[in-house]
């Protein structure tokens, strides 16, 4: 039966009808994926998730799709980490997991549950600064510095990966230790950008402290 709409209640009445119809239709199940969809999207699933951050003992309740980065970032107020590309493209992002590089803008927090995370800021501090980030000081291993902690926590690890005898693209003879060369360590250092194009300083950095670790 045609109704004329001709006021503003008239209107209102209307759309309550549609609301009411579309409830009826979701109760008789016909747009059920629909709903069940709508459903999902209003009630994100939460976990609890554990993590052990420069040092210290974190407990969050977390949507399953939160990034470890904004984890760090939106949750812990850790803003050290950047957030470059989101992507996993450009590095800004890097922190060490259990002792190993990890570009935390791809990898869900509730994929560490019990990790051990470092950060830069676990790292040093202004007043105690880790050798690597003095050293990017010493050599001006920046300009912007929006890529630096992700420089600095990669060089770390770089260092570690050489010294248990873990290989790159480079690494010619499989069977000896990688060597602390200048190719060795842009190879390494390559998945972090610096837009800036500090890289020949940071090169110099890292050779530093690799050569007083050596
Ligand atoms: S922000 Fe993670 S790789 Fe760019
Ligand atoms: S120092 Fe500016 S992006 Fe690297």
């Amino acid at each position: 039966m045609k109704r004329e709409v001709e006021s503003g209640s008239e209107l209102e009445l209307t759309r309550r009808e549609l609301f009411v119809g579309a409830a009826a239709s979701a109760a008789a199940g016909l747009p059920a994926v629909a709903a069940a969809q709508q459903s999902a999207v209003e009630q994100p699933a939460i976990s609890k998730v554990s993590l052990v951050i420069n040092g210290r003992a974190h407990s969050l309740s977390l949507d399953n799709r939160t990034t470890l980065l904004d984890a760090l970032r939106e949750h812990l107020h850790l803003t050290g980490s950047k957030k470059g590309c989101d992507q996993g493209q450009c590095g800004a992002c890097t922190v060490i997991v259990n002792g190993r590089r990890v570009v935390s803008c791809l990898t869900l927090a509730v994929m560490h549950e019990g990790s051990q995370v470092t950060t830069i800021e676990g790292l040093g501090s202004p007043e105690r600064l880790h050798p690597m980030q003095a050293a990017f000081i010493k050599h001006d291993g920046f300009q912007c510095g929006y890529c630096t902690p992700g420089q600095i926590c990669s060089a770390v690890a770089v260092l570690d990966e050489i010294g248990r005898g873990v290989p790159s693209h480079v690494t010619a003879d499989l069977t000896t230790q990688p060597l602390l060369k200048v190719d060795e360590l842009r190879e390494r250092m390559s998945g972090n950008i610096c837009r800036c194009g500090a890289y020949s300083n940071i090169v110099d950095a890292i050779t530093e402290v690799a050569g007083v670790r050596t």
